[in-house]
């Protein structure tokens, strides 16, 4: 089962998993982060940045989950610019070590497939980030999404674009397909942060907490994970319908048990 944490505020969760990640950069220098996008790892983003000051980051790695198709990674809403914006550059990574997926049309048919390799070419992702949508999506991994499935491209469903609409001028600007890490790639990281703030994830996080295991749930797929830590603020585990049992556990937590 995974952790449920239940925080009073988002910037509580961020300080929490931001200290984990310089706990884990500290052990492993080269550490290889799962980055998402997205408003809900900013508050993580910006613990971090009054943390990486005790840490040599220099050597450490990243992967993105995803990026959307055919947009020009020097758009700012491309995911490579977000990275950059909100983690690369206010951290002082390196560049070089931080990767997103390739969303240039011209390179998409193996685009998936070069990300896969890199991944386990890094010996795969220590520490994974994640949000969720309001489709239950994890990564971009729409409703439907097969649990065996690896980077490649999805079609980003109508409720999807509207979220992420706020991000854009119009909805008619957010692109209609993305590439993004599968719910198997994401299986593979070691130990998953899923993440979420506010009452409009509240159904999200308790079908993929406590619904039945489906890929019409595609966050559901965490319940396959050995070590997972999910971080919510009271609105957000309002629809948990075991939520006193995770604040008891927490509460009774043996002091040499980590995250
Ligand atoms: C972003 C991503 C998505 C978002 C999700 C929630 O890289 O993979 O799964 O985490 O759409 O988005 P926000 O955080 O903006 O509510």
């Amino acid at each position: 089962m995974a952790e449920v944490i239940i925080v009073p505020t988002s910037d509580e969760a961020g300080a929490l998993v931001a200290d984990e990640i310089v706990r884990l950069i500290a052990a492993r220098p080269d550490a290889v982060l799962g980055l998402a996008t997205g408003s809900t790892p900013l508050p993580v983003y910006q613990a971090l940045r009054s943390r990486v000051g005790g840490v040599d980051v220099s050597r450490v790695r990243g992967f993105a989950l995803d990026e959307y198709v055919g947009i020009d990674p020097a758009h700012p809403q491309s995911y490579r610019s977000v990275i950059t914006r909100e983690v690369v550059e206010p951290l002082g990574l390196d560049p070089a070590l931080i990767r997103t997926p390739n969303g240039a049309l011209e390179t998409i048919e193996h685009a998936g497939d070069d990300y896969e390799h890199a991944i386990a070419a890094a010996g795969g992702v220590d520490l994974q980030i994640l949000g969720i949508g309001t489709s239950g999506h994890i990564g971009f991994n729409e409703p439907g999404s097969s649990f065996a499935s690896r980077t490649r491209v999805k079609t980003l469903i109508e409720q999807t674009r509207q979220d992420n609409a706020r991000f854009f001028d119009s909805i008619d600007d957010v692109p209609l397909h993305c590439i993004t890490q599968g719910l198997g790639t994401i299986l593979d990281a070691r130990h998953l942060f899923l993440l979420a703030f506010g009452e409009n994830k509240a159904a999200a996080i308790a079908g993929a907490v406590e619904g039945p295991v489906t890929a019409s749930l595609p966050g559901s797929a965490i319940q396959l994970h050995p070590h997972v830590t999910v971080v919510v603020d009271e609105a957000a585990a309002s629809q948990l319908q075991h939520a006193d049992y995770y604040r008891y556990v927490l509460a009774h937590k043996p002091a040499w048990q980590g995250l």
